[in-house]
């Protein structure tokens, strides 16, 4: 079975997710390959995969531009194969109703736009990386952590994710459970 995953990333931890998740089904035999969505919507070729997973951060309500252009471009291959999507925020760190409802609107208007339907939908909490922001987005971040009830110092970053739900996830989607020895 090969597998394929293709991400956007800003500061970097969806790739980290990615690359993660891409060791676990390796462990188990499985062929793996990541990619980041670049300059060229057109690659890589989801076709000849069997399954494919797509996988973005939020930011400011948006996901990277050329994910969303990867997934308009490769919509009607998409919808063909077993795909689904990774949603990396810090919204799904918490239990706030108001935070998840954004969240599915977001998934939506993403859907909508691109015309790929995933045949299933996670919904990763991502990090915050302090070390990696400037005065102001740290000053921002703060305050958003905050809100969402995370009480943070900006002298050192947070990896929020879970990374046991996330192998589950992709596990489970490939047909290979996580319990399953590797
Ligand atoms: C400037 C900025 C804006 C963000 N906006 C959102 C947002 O609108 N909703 C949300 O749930 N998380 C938001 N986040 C949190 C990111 O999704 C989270 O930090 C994620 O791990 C970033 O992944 P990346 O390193 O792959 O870009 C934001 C983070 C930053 C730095």
């Amino acid at each position: 079975m090969r597998i394929l995953m293709v991400y956007g990333t800003t500061e970097g931890h969806t790739r980290e997710i990615c690359n993660f998740a891409a060791a676990r089904l390796r462990a188990r035999d499985l062929r793996a390959t990541v990619e980041e969505a670049g300059n060229d919507p057109g690659h890589p070729d989801p076709s000849v995969y069997d399954v494919v997973f797509l996988a973005a951060s939020l930011h400011v309500g948006r996901y990277q531009p050329k994910l969303v252009e990867y997934a308009r471009t490769h919509h009607a291959a998409l919808n063909e194969k077993r795909s689904a999507f990774i949603s990396v925020s810090l919204s799904a760190a918490g239990q706030n109703p108001h935070d998840w409802e954004g969240l599915e609107q977001c998934v939506a208007r993403f859907t909508h736009e691109t015309l790929w339907t995933p045949s299933a939908v996670h919904h990763a909490a991502g990090a915050i990386r302090y070390s990696q922001y400037d005065f102001f987005k740290r000053l921002a971040m703060k305050h958003i952590a905050a809100q969402r009830g995370e009480h943070t110092v900006t002298s050192r970053d947070y990896d929020l994710t879970d990374y046991n739900a996330l192998c589950d996830f992709v596990l489970g989607f490939v047909g290979t459970p996580a319990a399953q020895p590797a």
